[in-house]
């Protein structure tokens, strides 16, 4: 496998962390980056100098004009909303299709996956998951029931044709006659699917066989996680969760490489927490410092809209993420967020509706929803965050709710983000993982 560098960075907390940014930022010094799992409900916004990009399928390595581009066979892929994505990068100025794989195997979303999602979203009601409504559930639930089309029949237009009109007729009559809704008009998506196959169709290609070229010729991989650990279909919130493993596993597996690899973990948390759709999230704050912190860090959804919710830092979930996902450094993003503000609280312990102490995050998603947060308070700091690039320009309380976090985590927070662009970034610390990202940063 030679002296391979490759790394990993995937969401420590319910997505939203800064992946993209991240991401964006360490692809300087990857040849490759692979997405590896999810489909468009992912939203990263990266800042570029003044300009913003919004990624949704295609990997955040994008934007480096010299880095090749991977979609694994863990993907689910709307070709619609895939090509709007590479048109848009395309007036842009950032050329895609010379530089992006897709996996024959990756499964391919349809317009009426989206319909079925709306329609069970609709069902639940009160106890809806709060989805994207992009269609990733049934999506994900067609792979395991082993009807779904995989993206190889793109390349294929009459098959291509046959199968996606008879797989969405399925759909129309579970449309229809479990949920009440009006069908899917299938001639308009099956041209919609077809239209969209013609100019995918070149991308094509098996991943997993670039990647290991790549890495057996000495050349380093940047594994990239959409969403995030909270919200990983077995480990997350279950079942206010997202359809797809968010763990760093699930990469190997989706790219069809062995675990070795993969390369050490780099989990992206914010300084906060926040929390899109339904489901238990226990330091959530209602009040103005909730909102203040959704005001300052701009918390509103980049796929979505939607307000995202704020809350405390919560070293019990991170912690459960932390172990589950084999984190080895930390990024922790958007410190600048809580410049301004008197005192912090971070969660260091859960109790249980009888007052007992809970240790980890548990399995019962109705039990999370129960527990009552338990907080120290840590003092802010004078002066800004907003900008540094140094460790040693921080203020001294912002060094320390860093250590604090530090501590109770038991990783190296290796990179401290200070602002949403790429140079508002600094290495933290002296382990493996900071000294390679400083390595990196020195390379711009
Ligand atoms: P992702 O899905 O994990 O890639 O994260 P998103 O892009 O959905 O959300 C993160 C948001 O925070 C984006 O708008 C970023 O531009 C922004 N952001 C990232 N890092 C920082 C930071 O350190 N400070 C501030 N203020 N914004 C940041
Ligand atoms: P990135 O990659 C934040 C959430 C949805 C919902 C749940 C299930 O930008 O971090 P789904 O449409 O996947 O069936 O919705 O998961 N969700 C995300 N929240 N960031 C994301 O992606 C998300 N992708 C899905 O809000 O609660
Ligand atoms: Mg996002």
């Amino acid at each position: 496998m030679g002296d391979q560098r490759s790394m990993m960075v995937i969401g420590g907390q319910w997505g939203d962390e800064g992946k993209g940014k991240v991401v964006d930022l360490l692809s300087r010094a990857f040849p490759a980056v692979v997405r590896y799992n999810g489909g468009h409900n992912a939203g990263h916004t990266v800042r570029v100098g003044e300009r913003k990009f919004a990624l949704h399928l295609v990997p955040s390595g994008i934007i480096h004009p010299e880095t090749r581009c991977y979609m694994g066979a863990g993907l689910v892929v709307d070709p619609t909303a895939l090509l709007t994505e590479i048109d848009r990068l395309r007036d842009e100025g950032i050329e895609v299709e010379e530089r992006l794989s897709l996996s024959p195997r990756a499964a391919i979303l349809l317009p009426t996956h989206r319909a079925l999602d709306l329609a069970r979203e609709g069902r639940r009601g009160e106890s809806k998951i709060g989805t994207t409504g992009r269609g990733i559930g049934p999506a994900y639930q067609d792979i395991a029931q082993r009807r779904c089309l995989r993206a190889w029949t793109l390349a294929s237009p009459a098959k291509l044709k046959e199968s996606a009109r008879r797989l969405m007729e399925q759909h129309n009559e579970e449309l229809v006659t479990l949920y009440g809704v009006e069908p899917v008009e299938l001639d308009a998506a099956v041209d919609e699917v077809m239209a969209a196959a013609q100019r995918l169709a070149p991308l094509i290609r098996e991943v997993g066989p670039e990647i290991r070229r790549h890495v057996d010729g000495g050349d380093s991989v940047l594994f990239e996680g959409a969403q995030g650990v909270l919200l990983d279909i077995n480990w997350g919130t279950y079942p206010f969760v997202t359809s797809s493993s968010c763990l760093p596993g699930f990469a190997a597996a989706s790219c069809g490489v062995g675990p070795g690899y993969l390369g050490p973990v780099l989990g992206v948390m914010k300084a906060y927490a926040t929390r899109v759709g339904s489901g238990p999230f226990p330091t959530e704050d209602f009040g103005p410092d909730g909102d203040g912190l959704r005001d300052r860090g701009a918390e509103y959804g980049t796929t979505t809209g939607r307000p995202r919710r704020c809350g405390w830092f919560d070293v019990v979930a991170a912690r459960h993420a932390v172990e589950t996902a084999g984190i080895d450094a930390l990024a922790l993003t958007k410190i600048d967020v809580l410049d301004g503000l008197k005192t912090l609280k971070v969660c260091v312990a859960y109790e249980g509706p009888g007052g007992e102490l809970v240790e980890t995050i548990p399995a019962d998603a109705e039990l999370l929803a129960e527990i009552t947060p338990r907080y120290v308070d840590i003092p802010g700091w004078e002066g800004a965050t907003e900008g540094l690039v140094s460790e040693e320009a921080l203020p001294e309380g912002a060094r320390a709710y860093l250590k604090f976090l530090e501590d109770r985590l038991g990783v190296p927070i290796a990179l401290v983000s200070t602002g949403p662009r790429r140079e508002e970034t600094m290495a933290r610390g002296r382990s493996p993982m900071a000294r390679r990202i400083s390595e990196i940063l020195s390379e711009a």
